[in-house]
């Protein structure tokens, strides 16, 4: 299910995950953009298991190949085809049949290579390397790029008509920092995935729990690493604080900033491992505890979860939680009720009416 995989109810996430069920049907290629940590490989794999089809999801790390060898493991080769080459082997885009072809850093393709795939996508078929025959092949096509390509192809760096042929379905998916309202649900599912994983391994770790200043540091914070980069924080917030409660001043001075707590010692190779994470800025230096109760600020966040409010039926529906709690609380003095609301009596019993609210213990 697509929500189990991409976590989140922000308006940006939900529209992402309303493009990748239309279009995972659908065999359009699809281009997943966005920066490093967003969740790119999350969304081919979306795509794929809403797609229904019915072969594999094969990926491959386009940076991570050497440029000699991304040829014949994309394409695959014959035997003899090259020194260590003994036996035939079928490629990527041949595994890939039937299912969903993802290529991933698409960006760092060589461009030696970019006219061969551009024939192997245009054609739905290729060659092995050292081969001659043509081989067809039903794919679907998503590739991912942190990268600007249109840039790229500025600078003669990616042929632009490969570009053309990729970009038919671009995604983009959002910034954690543009959906900050969705990381107290993201980190629910980490936490969760981590006690699974601790419950498995032999270790006696329990996960740490995050309170409601420490939620609000972490949603505060601009995290260039995205996703990626809170799974981190959030490992190291297991190690460091295994079983105990974590609030906002832990986040700040602890968790995002590279400092060791004063009781451990051998924890300064995680600091050392930390060094990608930046401070956060002073503005957000907030340590005021809140009551557990809702604020008028809460509700900036509103569109962030929905498209739109009934503001009239909403306030309506707080006046009177407000006031029969009032009541509740004044055993039903109208007069005692009408102080706490600094409401004049006669107000109280006309909104009373009008709102069809009684007094308890009538
Ligand atoms: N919405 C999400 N819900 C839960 N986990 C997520 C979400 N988005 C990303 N993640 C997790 O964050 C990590 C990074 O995601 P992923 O590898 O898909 O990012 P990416 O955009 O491909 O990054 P890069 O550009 O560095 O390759 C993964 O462990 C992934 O499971
Ligand atoms: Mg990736």
């Amino acid at each position: 299910m697509i929500d189990d995989l991409i976590v989140g109810a922000s308006s940006p996430c939900k529209e992402l995950k309303r493009l990748i069920k239309m279009v995972a049907k659908v065999n359009t290629t699809v281009l997943v953009l966005g920066e490093t940590g967003t969740g790119k490989e999350l969304v081919a794999k979306a795509l794929h298991s809403e797609s229904g089809r019915k072969g594999l999801l094969i990926s491959v790390n386009c940076a991570a190949i050497p440029s000699e060898l991304l040829e014949s493991e994309l394409f695959g080769h014959e035997k003899g085809s090259f020194t260590g080459a003994d036996k035939p082997r079928a490629g990527r885009f041949e595994q890939a049949a039937g299912g969903t072809l993802f290529l991933d850093e698409i960006g760092d393709m060589p461009i030696s290579l970019q006219s061969k795939l551009l024939r192997a996508l245009e054609d739905k078929s290729i060659q092995r390397v050292g081969g001659n025959k043509t081989i067809k092949v039903d794919f679907r096509l998503v590739c991912a790029t942190h990268q600007d390509l249109s840039l790229k192809v500025d600078r003669g760096d990616f042929r632009a008509d490969l570009f053309y042929r990729i970009n038919v379905f671009p995604i983009d998916v959002p910034r954690l920092s543009d959906r900050a309202v969705d990381i107290p649900l993201i980190l629910m599912k980490i936490l969760e995935d981590f006690e699974l994983f601790s419950e498995t391994s032999s270790s006696a770790n329990s996960v740490p729990t995050f309170d409601d200043t420490a939620l609000k540091a972490l949603q505060k914070y601009s995290w260039p690493g995205n996703v990626r980069e809170l799974k981190n924080l959030i490992e190291r917030a297991c190690v460091l604080f295994n079983g105990r409660s974590i609030n906002g001043d832990h986040v700040k001075n602890n968790l995002l900033k590279i400092k060791a707590p004063e009781y451990s010692e051998e924890s300064s190779a995680l600091w050392d491992a930390a060094a990608d994470l930046v401070g956060i800025p002073a503005d957000q230096d907030d340590t005021s505890v809140d009551l557990p109760l809702p604020h008028p600020n809460h509700y900036k966040d509103w569109f962030s979860y929905f498209d739109n409010i009934d503001l009239r039926r909403h306030l309506q529906d707080i006046e009177i939680v407000l006031i029969e709690a009032a009541l509740e609380n004044s055993a039903g003095q109208v007069s005692q009720a009408s102080g706490m609301l600094k409401l004049r009596r006669t107000t109280l019993i006309e909104k009373m009416k009008k709102l069809a609210i009684e007094k308890p213990f009538a």
